[in-house]
Parts: C-alpha cells; structure tokens; sequence
C-alpha cells in the first residue's frame, strides 16, 4: 500500500514537473511563473497583433532584457524554435534597434491561471510563450517574426552563413532580394535543398524544385491563399495577403525560386 502511495506520489510530481511551460534562451531555462514575477515584467497592449489579427493585452518581459549581451557581437541571428516545427531566423539587429527607437520586441507569458483565447482558425492559443513587438511598423516586423507556441530561443548565425545553398543561383537583383524574402517568410516552415530547420511543410527544393512542378500563377495562388487552391482538414499554411507580402517582394520570390529550379 505504502509503495503503491509513494508511486502515485512520484507520478503526480513528475507529472507536474512536466506540464509547466518552460522556455530555454541561450540555454538557460525559464518557467512562465518565474518570467511573470520579474521585476521588468509589463502589461502591454499591441495594437494589430501579427497572429490574432486584432488587439491584443500581454504580460510581457522586454526580450533584450532575457539576452546575454555578450553573445551579441559573435553571432547576428535569434533562432526561435516552435513546438510546432515551426523555426524563424530573426536577424539580432531587429531586436537591438528596440532600444534606438525601432520596434520593441517583447517576450508574452501566458498566465496558466489567465489562459489567452484560441489563435484565428486554431484550436490553441498563442502560448504558452509568443514574441511580440510594440510599434512592428517601425522596424518592418513581417508577419513570421512573431513566433508563438515558443520553445526556444537560440544565438547562430546568418542563415546565409549556415546554408550557403540558400545564395541565390541568378544574377538578376530582383531574384537575389527574393532570397531574402525566403529567409524571412518561407524558411521558418520550409527547407530548401535541405537549408533551415523548419519541418512543417516539404523542402521546396528537393528531390524536385518547387517551379518544376507549380506553374508561377500556381506559386503566386498558393503563397496568397493555398485554401483558394485547394483544402483538407489539416492545411497548416495560412498564405500571406499583399498587406503582409506585397506585390513586388512576392515578384522577387517567384524570381528567386525560379532561379533555385535551374
Ligand atoms: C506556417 C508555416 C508555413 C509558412 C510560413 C509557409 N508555408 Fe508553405 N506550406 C506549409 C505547409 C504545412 C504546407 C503543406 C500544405 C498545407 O498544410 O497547407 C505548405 C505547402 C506549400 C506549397 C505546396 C507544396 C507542395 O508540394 O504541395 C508551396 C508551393 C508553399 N507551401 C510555398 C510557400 C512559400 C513560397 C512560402 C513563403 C512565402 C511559404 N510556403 C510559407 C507551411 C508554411
């Protein structure tokens, strides 16, 4: 009987253990209760929140704050991992110039206590973890630099660095501005000859490169709004309008993707 108490007791403690979110920065590892209690932690309201497209009130902790200054000068890149095979590769400089009066970002805690409402077509919240910035305008915070469902949060290097494939095969400077555009709203969920670490759609270079199978009025549709182009139950691509991706960066990612199928 004894044994069997101290069982249960086990269970239920590592069960506890276990369901507490934690967020790992730079190898350190935070609880949501531990980040919530800081000192520096604020209320913010965003006005036009990226993921619940509409206003939005957080317990935030500023994201500068969470990050070891040193590590700043070695590597340019904050990688943030999902728990979803979601990964963005957010250049450093975006979130240092928070402090010289560009877009400031902040690290959302979701209160389990205070649980946030479910993300626009979603059955989850953003949560438990979520990086958002106030005044995204400033600094031209695109749609894919506010990872929810955060894990982690990484120092490396410049994608480019890391995955010299992702370089552009085409001269023209239209196709080498669309590698860009790439990296910011595509390689957080899609390889490229086996570049980047997002997992939540197929490479789109290999075995055979994406132009070679979609025609371009195809891709430009699909980028849009994949539900116009076709649907089932599980369509995790939620395609960008021209407010988030306009018409001349989406020219130069069909230009850079061209290039990358020769
Ligand atoms: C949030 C993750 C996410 C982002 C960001 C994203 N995709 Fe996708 N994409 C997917 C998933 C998942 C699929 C598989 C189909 C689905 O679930 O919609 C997909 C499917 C596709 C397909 C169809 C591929 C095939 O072989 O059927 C194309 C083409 C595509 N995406 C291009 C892009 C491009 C270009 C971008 C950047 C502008 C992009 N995607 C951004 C998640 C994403």
């Amino acid at each position: 009987m004894r044994v069997l108490a101290v069982l249960i007791a086990l269970a239920v403690s590592s069960w506890s253990v276990a369901a507490e979110p934690v967020l790992t920065v730079d190898q350190k590892t935070y609880s949501a209760g531990e980040l919530l209690s800081r000192p520096d932690a604020v209320s913010i309201t965003v006005a036009d929140d990226a993921s619940y497209r509409r206003s939005m009130t957080y317990k935030a902790v500023p994201l500068l704050a969470l990050l070891p200054a040193s590590q700043g000068s070695r590597y340019d890149t904050l990688e943030a991992k999902a728990s979803d095979g979601f990964v963005a590769q957010i250049p450093l400089s975006l979130v240092t110039r928070g402090s010289s009066g560009g877009a400031v970002a902040y690290l959302a805690v979701e209160d389990p206590a205070h649980p946030w409402s479910a993300l626009p077509n979603e059955k989850k919240s953003a949560g438990p973890f979520y990086v958002v910035w106030d005044h995204p305008q400033r600094s031209d915070v695109r749609q894919e630099q506010w990872p929810f469902n955060l894990a982690s949060l990484t120092f490396v290097e410049s994608p480019l660095h890391r995955w010299p494939q992702l370089a552009s095969r085409s001269t023209d400077p239209l196709a080498q501005s669309g590698q860009k555009v790439f990296v910011a709203f595509c390689l957080p969920c899609h390889q490229l000859k086996g570049a980047g670490l997002g997992k939540m759609g197929p490479d789109l270079g290999q075995p055979l490169p994406v132009m070679q199978y979609i025609t371009e009025p195809g891709l430009r549709a699909i980028v849009r709004n994949p539900a116009g182009v076709r649907t089932w139950p599980e369509q995790h691509m939620s395609g960008f309008g021209p407010q988030a991706l306009p018409d001349a960066e989406l020219d130069a990612l069909v230009a850079y993707l061209k290039g990358m199928a020769k």
